[in-house]
């Protein structure tokens, strides 16, 4: 797919400020920090479309990007950053659920992870909602440029093994630091909108 413009939409907390159209959209779900934002940007080619820091939390709403018109990408916001308070934790688990059990032109949801850990409680129950909702279970591993080969293959068994993956479902390493994996992830892309 050759991407000749994309841009931000809008940032939403509620319902009501989800753009109204009816253009396809794949969601980006993850714990903070995973490189969600990083990666929208590189399949993008985009440096600072999505805004990225080192400091997680960063993506805290609801964040559509418009691609030719076409299509959204949608950068949820990131769970399991420790140093927030219960009552945040909720919101934010409302703030995700609200856009998945609302949304009728979403057609994946695309779980990231850390390559170099296990799922954590938190992936492994963000997990097992993309699948209850119907979803097909697309992982992306990121930050692969921290290990070598072998490490990358032993890591992809333990997070498959950790997530329940179903041997259909399909994982892929990537390096937004690197730009590796991209094609891979828009090879996939390309098959999740044509059907
Ligand atoms: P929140 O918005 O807090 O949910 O985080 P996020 O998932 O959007 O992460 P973000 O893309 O902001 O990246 C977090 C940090 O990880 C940044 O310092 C990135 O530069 C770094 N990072 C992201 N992807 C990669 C990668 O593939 N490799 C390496 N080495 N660093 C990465
Ligand atoms: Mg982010």
């Amino acid at each position: 797919m050759k991407i000749k413009n994309s841009e931000f939409v809008i940032s939403a907390v509620s319902k009501s400020q989800y753009p109204d159209d009816q253009l396809p959209e794949i969601a980006f779900a993850g714990r903070s920090n995973v490189g969600k934002s990083s990666l929208i940007n590189m399949l993008l080619n985009r440096r600072g479309l999505a805004k990225t820091s080192s400091t997680p939390g960063k993506t805290q709403l609801v964040n559509f990007y418009d691609i030719d018109g076409l299509f959204r990408f949608v950068d949820l916001p990131g769970y399991g950053f420790a140093k927030v308070s219960k009552e945040q934790k909720a919101t934010w688990g409302k703030i995700i659920e609200t856009y998945l059990t609302n949304r009728e032109t979403l057609l994946e949801v695309i779980q990231l992870v850390d390559i170099r850990h296990k799922p954590s409680q938190e992936d492994k129950q963000m997990y097992s909602w993309i699948k209850d909702f119907g979803f097909s279970g697309i992982v992306v591993a990121t930050k692969a440029d921290k290990l070598s080969k072998n490490q990358i293959a032993a890591q992809i068994k333990i997070i498959r093994k950790e997530l329940n993956m179903n041997k259909e479902s399909v994982i892929i390493p990537i390096s937004s630091s690197e730009r590796t994996g991209k094609y891979d992830v828009w090879d996939l892309f390309n098959e999740v909108f044509e059907v």
